[in-house]
C-alpha cells in the first residue's frame, strides 16, 4: 500500500491528514500553529501518522500547503491552499462548484471545474476583517468561548447592526452593545450576518455557483453557517472533516504524486 500525507500550515491552526493510495483517510491531526511555525508542522504531522496506526518512513510522499508551505521541511513539494481546499471540498462533495473557506486570517471565495480544479478565486486583502481571528476577538470581548458564539447567535431574534469588521474594532462595539442593553445573543447575531454579508460580497467577485462547501476552522461555527445560508438563500454543504479540506486535498495530491513515483 502506498501512504502520502497533506500538512497545512495555517496562520491560525496547522492540520495533517494521513492517506492511503486508496483516498482512504487513516489519521489526522489538528493543532495551533503558534509562533514557531517549523515546529507546528513538524508536531502535527506524526500525531496524524501515529493515528494511521503507521510509521513517518511509511509515507511515501508529503505536500505542505496553507501560508507555511515552505516550513513543512520534511515535504517533498508545496501545492497552494487555493488548489489544496478546491481539491479537499472537491472530495467531501463532488458536486461542489463554489468553495468558501474562512481560516483564522483570510476568506477565500474560489470557483471549482468538475474535477475540482480551479477556476478562479478570490480573497480578502492582508487583514483579519471578518475571519476567524475576528469571531476569537468577538468571543473574547463577550467572554465567551470560540464553540459558543455560534449556538448563541442563533438565539437572536433582533440583530445588532455592525458598522464594520475590523478586528480593532469588535471589542468596544461589543462592550458598548452590553452597556445599551443589548442582548448578547442580538449582538452575536449581528456579528455573524455581518461577516456573511463580507464574505458573499468578496464571493460575488467570481460569482456564486451551487453547489456550495464552506471548509476552513469557522465552518464549524454554526452561526456562521446559518448566516451565509440566509444570506445566499440557499443550503451549503458542510462536513466534520470541512476543517481539514485543506490538508484532505494536499494528501490526495501526495497519494497520486507518491503513484505517480513508483511507475
Ligand atoms: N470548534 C470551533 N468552533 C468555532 N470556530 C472554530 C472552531 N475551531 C476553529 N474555529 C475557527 O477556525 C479558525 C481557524 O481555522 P483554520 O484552521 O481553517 O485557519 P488557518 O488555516 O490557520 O488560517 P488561514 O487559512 O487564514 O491561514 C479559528 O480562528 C476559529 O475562528
Ligand atoms: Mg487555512
Amino acid at each position: 500500500m502506498i501512504y502520502g500525507a497533506g500538512v497545512d500550515v495555517g496562520s491560525t491552526q496547522t492540520k495533517a491528514v494521513v492517506m492511503d493510495e486508496n483516498r482512504k483517510v487513516l489519521g489526522q491531526a489538528i493543532i495551533p500553529t503558534g509562533a514557531n511555525v517549523i515546529k507546528a508542522a513538524e508536531k502535527a504531522f506524526p500525531i496524524a501518522v501515529k493515528a494511521a496506526g503507521l510509521h513517518p518512513q511509511d509515507i511515501a510522499y508529503v505536500v505542505g500547503t496553507g501560508y507555511g508551505r515552505y516550513k513543512v521541511t520534511f515535504g517533498q513539494s508545496q501545492i497552494t491552499e487555493i488548489s489544496c481546499h478546491a481539491r479537499g471540498a472537491h472530495f467531501l462533495f463532488p458536486g461542489t462548484r463554489t468553495v468558501l473557506d474562512m481560516g483564522g486570517q483570510d476568506t477565500k471565495a474560489i470557483r471549482i471545474g468538475p474535477a475540482g480544479d480551479v477556476i478562479d478565486f478570490s480573497m480578502n486583502d492582508k487583514c483579519a476583517a471578518g475571519t476567524g481571528r475576528f469571531l476569537a476577538a468577538a468571543a473574547e470581548a463577550a467572554g465567551l468561548g470560540l464553540d459558543e458564539i455560534g449556538p448563541i447567535s442563533l438565539k437572536g431574534t433582533r440583530p445588532v447592526k455592525l458598522t464594520t469588521v475590523c478586528t480593532v474594532f469588535v471589542e468596544s462595539d461589543i462592550l458598548s452593545y452590553l452597556v445599551q442593553g443589548k442582548k448578547i445573543e442580538d449582538i452575536l447575531s449581528g456579528v455573524h450576518k455581518a461577516i456573511a454579508t463580507r464574505t458573499l460580497s468578496l464571493a460575488a467577485r467570481v460569482g456564486v455557483d451551487p453547489e456550495i462547501t464552506f471548509t476552513g476552522g469557522v465552518s464549524r461555527n454554526v452561526g456562521m453557517v446559518q448566516a451565509l445560508e440566509e444570506r445566499l438563500g440557499l443550503k451549503i454543504n458542510i462536513s466534520p472533516d470541512a476543517h481539514l479540506a485543506g490538508a484532505i486535498g494536499a494528501a490526495l495530491f501526495a497519494v497520486e504524486k507518491a503513484a505517480a513515483l513508483t511507475l
